[in-house]
């Protein structure tokens, strides 16, 4: 599904992003797994990553994420039209974790969903904002992606155990003030494939616990190689295609958020669409991969850094479980 906007509706008018204070280092995985940290650098570009501490749930992280977001861009809780969490570590079954953030954070007139998308769900969540704000009626909407991957992830195996990491960014999407906006979005699935990346416990499938035999059914499971050779290809498809449909060249571009699952797929990614890395941020080194969290994390960052000005154009690109996958263009 695309959605190129000649005339941008709404605009990311505030950033927010919140880490856990606890670090997992690749000394403390040498400890855990049989791996050494040259091998998770060389292989991932990975050298820590920030993991919760027991008793917090997705929705803290989302609250401290989110309350920066609307400070900047100076909106209300209360304002809030709408709360979209995307995640696939929710606090509980139900309700939504967006129901829980807009409680904690007081946004009383809002309607609060999540969206389950893997990797993806924070470029889902900004395609659906941007719709919702055609309707004249609606005017902030606050979208969220976030991870606490910790609570799903096998300590004791090492394939996968290396990769993951917790946290939250928020953006506050409001009505384009005529010169920042959406310029497109594009987002895709693939269900034929869902198998090379799941986690098959905590569904209806297996709605007793103590069916589950097979330990890997209760964790993060994925076929690396097969995952990686996908997410390469479908994240060059989307950044060409977004590229293309909003008529800018790649020079137009003046940085590249690519989802930061790897050093090496975003290397092959930068190279194959033939953006400069000097033009693409990675911070996958501090927090490995946060799943739908991970472009919203990298996204606060560039901009506290000053890597994306006021009307730079920013290109985000991601690839997750399902398969799914997407592109936006924005223009800050
Ligand atoms: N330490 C040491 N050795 C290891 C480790 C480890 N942590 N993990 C695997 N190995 C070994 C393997 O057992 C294998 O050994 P063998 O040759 O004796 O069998 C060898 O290293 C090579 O294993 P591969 O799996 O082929 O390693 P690869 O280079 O493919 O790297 C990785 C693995 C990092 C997982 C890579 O495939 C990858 O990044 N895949 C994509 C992951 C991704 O992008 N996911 C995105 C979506 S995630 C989401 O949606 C939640």
């Amino acid at each position: 599904m695309i959605e190129v906007n000649l005339n941008p509706v709404s605009m990311i008018a505030g950033t927010g992003s919140y880490t856990p204070g606890k670090i997992l280092t690749n000394a403390d995985l040498e400890k855990m797994v049989d791996t050494s940290d040259e091998w998770i650098r060389t292989r991932t570009g990975i050298r820590e990553r920030a993991i919760v501490e027991n008793g917090t749930v997705t929705s803290d992280l989302c609250k401290e994420a989110a309350l920066k977001a609307l400070e900047e861009a100076k909106v209300l809780p209360k304002n809030l039209d709408a709360i979209i969490v995307a995640t696939i570590t929710g606090d509980v079954r139900f309700p939504a974790t967006a129901c829980y953030v807009q409680e904690k954070i007081g946004a009383v007139n809002a309607v609060a969903f999540d969206l389950s998308a893997a990797c993806s769900g924070f470029i889902y969540a900004l395609a659906i904002a941007d719709n919702m704000l055609k309707a004249p009626e609606n005017k902030n909407i606050l979208i969220i992606g976030t991870e606490i991957l910790s609570s799903i992830t096998n300590w004791k195996d090492r394939n996968t155990a290396i990769l993951f990491g917790d946290g939250a960014g928020a953006c506050t999407i409001k009505k384009s003030d005529g010169k920042s906006g959406i310029l497109g979005t594009y987002i895709q699935s693939d269900g034929r494939l869902s198998k090379l990346l799941t986690m098959q416990a905590g569904g209806t499938k297996y709605p007793d616990p103590k069916d589950i035999t097979d330990e890997k059914l209760k964790y993060i499971s994925m076929e690396g190689r097969e995952v990686f050779k996908h997410a390469v290809k479908k994240m060059v498809d989307a950044a060409k295609l977004i590229i293309r449909e909003v008529g800018l060249k790649n020079s137009d571009i003046k940085l590249l958020i690519p989802h930061q699952a790897n050093i090496r797929i975003i290397e092959a990614v930068a190279k194959k669409i033939k953006i400069p890395m000097e033009k693409v941020f990675v911070n996958v080194d501090k927090y490995g991969n946060t799943s739908a969290a991970s472009i919203p994390i990298a996204l606060d960052e560039a901009r506290k850094e000053g890597k994306i000005n006021k009307e730079d154009i920013c290109l985000m690109v991601v690839f997750g479980g399902g398969f799914t996958w997407g592109s936006a263009v924005v223009r800050f």
